[in-house]
């Protein structure tokens, strides 16, 4: 370029030529490998910097770094779509709004019942959209803890009591999720299953129940969809805190499982610095700077703070023991470089972010919704429907009674972090409205006895009940397994009013049906399903839709039937799990106690006939994959989706096993007639326990049973085959 006469000008453009032609930071070269991009970030970082990268900047937020132009990374709740992230607790939170504009996507339990690991993926796919839009680079979902008790009152955010179907749905999600560049966090690590004293509880769980039955979706998570985060639980595990377990957090954690992401605590769960962060806990939130509001509010709970703690690993507090060699700076360097790994990984660097300073943007768009329209439908489970009362012809009804609590609401989500606020709902009586059409007249009621005279007076009547956010959720557990006073004697009413009654259930839970349930045809259970359950809701009782729901709970005919009855919620803040791997469907089976409904049962209003089961090999030696196929076929009149199951028992043992566990499954659409060949593999870790001797995995030679059916007790058809070392 040719020289001005102006040196300042020349100056400029030589400054300026200069700057253009100086590269960028490796770290900030998109195209570079990521663990080259984690060396050059975390070499440019001071090791103050490091420190504060190791404790929260706000409610939902990291502190970020100005001076090498890291952003604070942003996070939101929860597992069914993006929750607001501000907080009562955080006075620095630019003026967030309370509720988001966001799909609300059924919860955890129904997204579970669908067994469609596909639809689990485009839900978390889904959401990381909706986050990006709105500026979030993590979600703090999945939530994939094992319903132990029907008690637990985040149930309905979980995927139910079986560690394999967990383990499928919390990989789909993290898959779906982490494809689109936005973090997500497992939670709760681990054996998170009360609410009741969650803060200060102490599970004791032995070493084998642990690994097969409260770890596994972690593992998955971890092993297979190469999650970056992982939430420690607020509880002790066997006397320590999770946040600062070394065994969960470094030794099964990092180091058996090869986790290169970050753990981060669990709001205000946090109870020490130098053996929080020597275990392995990388992040804690939320930020300091929110604590003192945070702890005034807690304060005023009824009884005070029940136990929770924050604010250990603020930089005032890690410095002078890295100082003093009490924290080692490896621990320090570590989980720095996981949290950039984390981040760089994800793109959080290399793309813009929205503009965010008017009001949040309204991110549940039709599409959107019509996933969430879909899981809600896929996800409901038919639990009875005597004499195909269901489903309902338009064409031949003069009357709906639409009657209960739940039917002119919609019960999108359980209460507390995870709940969702989606700018519109479907409620059930609004859609039953649309669906039935101007022809039939649909009235309403609630109370009692205008609800009794309705019914009495209709062609048919569907009572709509459970639990909604206020009575199921976060903080608190369930006190029984009863439904909310007075529902009992309504559906029993109606009932006795008009033999075609339908109820349509609500909960996270099972519940128990046992007062009602012989005098009552048919029964839906919807869980909590989303934005879109009342549409969801019509679609299957009018038979737009069919219904293709399988139980991942075990419903209970009493709670005393139940695994951890007797051993619930614990005494003293300490809690035994002394069932051990006897867990839902695995302690009715091998207690011999017939349920209400069992793990993996659903009906369809059409009816699928199984056949040709078959094995190869026949004889297989350690590591050889087993490929199972049998011939599913729609022998009814409509449209269907059959859930095959696949349940495996080792015959002989040296350890006490299971009558049967899940070991596959698959969903299979089928039009009337058709008949497809349904294939599943089982590969070593199938056959496999965990031996608490050997602290791992171990396979023993002999004879396993294969049991594939349409429920853990529908079991169709059955072969076997001889393991060889
Ligand atoms: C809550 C929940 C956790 C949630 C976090 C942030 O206490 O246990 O699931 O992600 O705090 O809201």
């Amino acid at each position: 370029m040719k020289s001005t006469k102006r040196p300042l000008a020349a100056a400029a453009v030589a400054l300026l030529t200069v700057a253009c032609t100086q590269p960028k930071p490796l770290w900030q070269d998109s195209k570079a490998p990521l663990e080259k991009r984690v060396d050059a970030l975390f070499l440019a970082l001071t090791d103050d910097e490091k420190v504060d990268l190791l404790n929260g900047g706000g409610w939902m937020e990291t502190h970020g770094n100005k001076r090498l132009g890291i952003p604070p990374l942003r996070m939101a709740d929860g597992p069914m779509g993006v929750h607001s992230w501000s907080s009562p607790a955080d006075p620095d939170t630019p003026a967030t709004p309370k509720s988001i504009p966001a799909t609300a996507f059924p919860a955890g339990v129904a997204m579970a019942a669908t067994w469609n690991p596909q639809l689990v993926e485009e839900e978390g796919r889904t959401i990381a959209q909706e986050a990006l839009a709105l500026g979030r680079d993590q979600i703090l979902g999945p939530t994939v803890n094992i319903a132990r008790t029907p008690l637990w009152g985040r149930n309905f955010e979980g995927y139910g009591e079986d560690p394999f179907l967990a383990s499928r749905m919390a990989v789909s999600y993290i898959r779906g999720m982490q494809g689109e560049g936005v973090i997500a966090t497992v939670k709760h690590f681990a054996a998170n299953n009360q609410e009741t004293r969650r803060a200060t509880l102490d599970v004791r769980v032995d070493e084998r129940t642990l690994n097969e039955i409260y770890l596994p979706a972690f593992k998955a998570a971890v092993e297979e969809a190469g999650v970056f985060s992982v939430m420690s639980s607020y509880n002790k595990i066997n006397g320590d805190w999770a946040s600062r377990n070394p065994i969960l957090l470094t030794d099964i954690l990092k180091k058996k499982w090869g986790f290169r992401g970050f753990v981060v605590s669990d709001w205000a769960s946090t109870h020490s610095t130098a053996s929080t962060v020597n275990a392995g806990l990388d992040l804690e939130m939320p930020g300091a700077a929110t604590l003192p509001s945070l702890f005034e509010l807690i304060g005023k709970l009824p009884g005070g703070n029940p136990g929770y703690d924050s604010g250990y690993l603020a930089a005032s507090k890690v410095k002078p023991l890295v100082a003093s060699g009490e924290i080692s700076k490896a621990a320090i360097d570590d989980s720095a470089r996981r949290i950039l790994r984390a981040m760089l990984a994800m793109g959080i660097f290399d793309r813009q972010r929205p503009d965010l300073s008017g009001p949040p943007p309204n991110v549940d768009t039709p599409g959107r919704r019509a996933i969430a329209q879909a899981a809600a439908t896929e996800g409901a489970v038919l639990l009875k429907n005597e004499g195909a009362i269901l489903p309902l012809d338009a064409g031949k009804l003069r009357s709906i009674a639409v009657l209960g609590p739940n039917a002119a609401a919609n019960r999108s989500g359980g209460g507390g972090s995870s709940l969702v606020s989606p700018p519109a709902q479907s409620n059930p009586l609004e859609a039953i409205r649309r669906r039935a059409g101007s022809g039939v007249e649909v009235a309403y009621a609630a109370e009692l006895k205008e609800a009794v005279d309705l019914a009495r007076r209709s062609t048919v009547a569907i009572v709509f009940v459970g639990t909604n956010a206020d009575t199921e959720s976060e903080m608190f557990d369930r006190p029984s397994m009863d439904l909310p006073a007075g529902q009992d004697e309504l559906i029993a009413a109606v009932a006795a009013a008009n033999p075609r009654t339908i109820v349509v259930l609500n909960s996270g839970c099972p519940v128990n049906v046992t007062r009602w349930l012989a005098r009552t045809p048919a029964l839906l259970d919807a869980w909590f399903p989303g934005e879109a359950g009342g549409d969801a809701i019509a679609s299957l009782l009018f038979g737009d839709s069919n219904p293709s729901g399988k139980l991942p709970v075990t419903f209970p005919k009493d709670l005393k039937d139940t695994p951890a009855y007797g051993h619930y919620p614990g005494t003293n803040d300490s809690v035994e799990y002394a069932e051990g791997i006897y867990v839902g469907y695995r302690h009715y089976d091998k207690r011999n106690i017939e349920p209400q409904f069992p793990f993996g049962h659903g009906l369809s209003y059409t009816k699928f006939e199984y056949r040709d089961l078959a094995v190869l090999p026949k004889s297989p030696r350690y590591g050889q994959v087993v490929q199972v196929t049998l011939k599913v076929k729609n022998a009814g009149p409509r449209a269907g989706a059959e859930v095959v199951q696949l349940y495996l028992h080792q015959v002989k043992s040296a350890v006490d096993r299971p009558p049967k566990e899940l070991k596959a499954f698959r969903r299979v659409e089928l039009k009337p007639g058709e008949e497809q060949t349904v294939t599943l593999q089982l590969d070593r870790a199938s056959m496999s326990f965990f031996d608490p001797a050997a602290k791992d995995w171990a396979t023993e030679p002999g004879e396993f049973e294969v049991l594939v059916g349409a429920s853990s007790r529908d079991i169709r058809l059955k072969t076997a085959f001889e393991l060889f070392e």
